[in-house]
């Protein structure tokens, strides 16, 4: 039977004990994390979001209380009131582990089943369990901390903006489906019979809406919702912390004021100083280059080298017909990484494993050569080297004895993707990422446009309303393919956490933007009518960017899944697993929304 607290009254908070207390009289409460009964003892150690307390039932001192003390089970809710002792066997395990609570008062408030899982940090029981009772698995102490962790980031974003004159508005969750990306979605209206809201994939029309009415800064920490594949950072419902600042016109005006959000952050979570400079900037070119991302780590190095030069009149075809590749922009390379000292470390079923792996990111293939210690040359492709191309190929890599090279040749899309995942999962594999580290880069001058070879057209890279590079601004029609954006994101230890741009404020270069993306007039009235009409009645020029919250806490907290620091998150297949969500609804609200469920897919 649950007891009432009466007259009891928490004091204190069970992880907050130390000698300095000891002698109080306190009043406690929490869930029983362990009981062990010692014959004329009974230890219950009592969890709290703040920790664990020991508390010590003595049959010697109160016989009724250590009865009710022997029907305490795991997760039992228990308020009790005791003095604070010293322990005899202490210990460093919990931090409170110099003291005890001798108990005099005790009140179940709550008893409860046997849990599907024990309520452990260090758990192997498998995620989908703990997912359906997630309220059990938020109990566990990681869990706690993260959410905690996410809070003080909010908190801390939060107060820099309002230290800088930031305010925070709040937009619509039901508003007009439009083009951004990715799917959206949809929320039938019973009202408008056929008709549609969607969800914000982001506030970005909302947010320049502001700024034409005149807000001048705005912040917003919001949902936003995106029916795309799900990774291991991503969510179909995800936080922003969304910005959008007037008067700014150069990427740097956003980009410095807002280094000292995520200095704010990085204080208040971590207790990490970033120090006073700029964060460092790498141009999207360079970034492709030498890692094959946009997002590169740059915790480590393999980084990957232009062969294309040595191998124009090479016998070998792979690498020519690479080279020769013209498909609208489109060109080919050969390029390679140079696995410094690695080579003892690749088996021939490695140096296998790594070509199949190759074919995961994109690549036809994968050319390899290494070169043992104390050992020859081996390559795949040796018959159709030279010793002019290993002499060329040893000077251009610095490619010595020890080493393992992987040369990919196709597509310089194809090329970069490869070689990038490449280096990334040689890092992990080989533990060359210092895990300690915090590697906060921008990265700018992304590309206007990219060209889409199942299109066969032009799209924007970022959105439609990001600004060329004033020094580019030709190029958008002659040259697409070469036009940069002021665009920008923020990458930390080779994950995207956030971006944005300068968006277009001439109503001119709009319509130029249209017209190389090939929006008719009536295109751009259908699909932005509201939007671009907004442009006619004044704008200032204005730009923003947009974090991931659960990113972020994900970097701050090291953990590999974005489900750690949410928490109620989705799984792969956009489900809950608790709530069972989504499922099946009743006719009678199917028919109030004019809507017939269509025979399902497959069937
Ligand atoms: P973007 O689409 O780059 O930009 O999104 C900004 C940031 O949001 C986070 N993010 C996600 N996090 C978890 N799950 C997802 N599915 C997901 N998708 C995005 C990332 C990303 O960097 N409106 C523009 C910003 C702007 O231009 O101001 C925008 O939404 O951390």
């Amino acid at each position: 039977m649950a007891e009432f607290m009466g007259n009891l009254r928490r004091t204190d908070l069970c992880g907050s004990f130390g000698m300095k207390d000891v002698g109080r009289e306190v009043v406690v409460m929490g869930w029983t994390q362990r009981r062990r009964n010692l014959g004329s003892l009974i230890f219950v150690d009592l969890r709290d979001k703040s920790g664990i307390v020991q508390i010590v039932f003595d049959d010697t001192t109160d016989g009724k209380i250590f009865e009710k003390a022997e029907s305490i089970r795991s997760e039992y809710v228990l308020a009790v009131k005791g003095r604070v002792r010293e322990r005899e066997s202490k210990t460093d395990k919990i931090a409170t582990g110099a003291v005890e609570i001798l108990a005099d008062e005790l009140k179940i408030l709550s008893e409860a089943d046997t849990t599907p899982f024990e309520i452990l940090d260090d758990t192997n029981v498998n995620e989908t369990l703990r997912l359906k009772y997630r309220y059990l698995d938020l109990r566990r102490p990681s869990l706690q901390k993260n959410l905690f962790m996410r809070y003080e980031i909010a908190k801390a974003a939060r107060k820099f903006f309002d230290e800088n004159g930031f305010v925070e508005v709040e937009t619509p969750m039901l508003g007009r489906s439009t083009p951004e990306g990715a799917r959206d979605y949809l929320v039938p209206s019973r009202v408008h019979e056929g008709c549609f809201y969607a969800l914000p994939q982001s506030p970005q029309l909302y947010k320049q809406l502001l700024m034409i009415a005149g807000f001048d800064r705005y912040f917003q920490i919001t949902k936003c919702f995106r029916d795309e594949d799900l990774r291991a950072n991503r969510q179909p419902e995800f936080t922003q912390i969304d910005v959008e600042m007037s008067f700014v016109e150069k990427p740097e005006d956003v980009m410095y004021p807002i280094e000292g959000m995520i200095k704010n952050i990085f204080k208040s979570a971590i207790g990490l100083d970033l120090g006073e400079g700029h964060f460092r900037t790498m141009t999207y070119a360079d970034a492709m280059r030498d890692y094959g991302s946009d997002k590169p780590d740059t915790r480590f190095g393999l980084k990957i080298v232009d062969m294309s030069d040595l191998f124009k009149n090479s016998e070998f075809k792979v690498f020519t017909d690479a080279l020769n590749i013209e498909i609208g922009p489109i060109r080919g390379s050969v390029r390679a990484i140079n696995a410094k000292g690695l080579a003892d470390k690749f088996s021939r079923k490695d140096l296998d494993a790594t070509v199949e792996l190759a074919k995961t990111f994109g690549a036809k293939g994968l050319c390899w050569m290494t070169y043992p210690t104390g050992g020859q040359i081996k390559s795949s492709f040796a018959k159709f080297l030279t010793e002019e191309d290993i002499k060329n190929i040893t000077e251009r890599m610095g490619f010595e004895e020890g080493d393992a090279l992987f040369i990919a040749a196709d597509k310089d899309y194809v090329v970069f993707n490869t070689l990038g995942g490449l280096r990334l999962s040689i890092a992990e594999k080989f533990g060359l990422v210092d895990k300690d580290k915090y590697d906060i880069l921008w990265i700018t001058e992304f590309p206007m446009f990219e060209w889409s070879e199942e299109e066969n057209r032009y799209m924007a890279v970022h959105h439609p309303f990001t600004a060329p590079m004033d020094e580019d601004l030709d190029l958008v029609e002659s040259h697409p393919d070469k036009a940069r954006a002021k665009a920008y994101d923020l990458v930390i230890n080779g994950q995207e956490s956030g971006g944005g741009s300068i968006r277009i404020f001439s109503r001119e270069i709009q319509k130029r933007m249209f017209k190389v993306l090939g929006f008719s007039e009536e295109d751009i009235q259908t699909k932005f009518g509201f939007f671009v009409d907004a442009f006619n009645y004044g704008t200032p020029p204005h730009g923003g960017l947009a974090f991931g919250l659960d990113r972020l806490t994900m970097l701050l907290t090291k953990d590999e899944s974005i489900r750690d620091v949410i928490a109620f998150p989705k799984v792969q297949t956009a489900s809950c697993l608790m709530s069972d969500a989504p499922s099946p609804v009743e006719d009678k609200q199917l028919k109030e929304l004019s809507i017939a469920i269509a025979a399902k897919k497959g069937e």
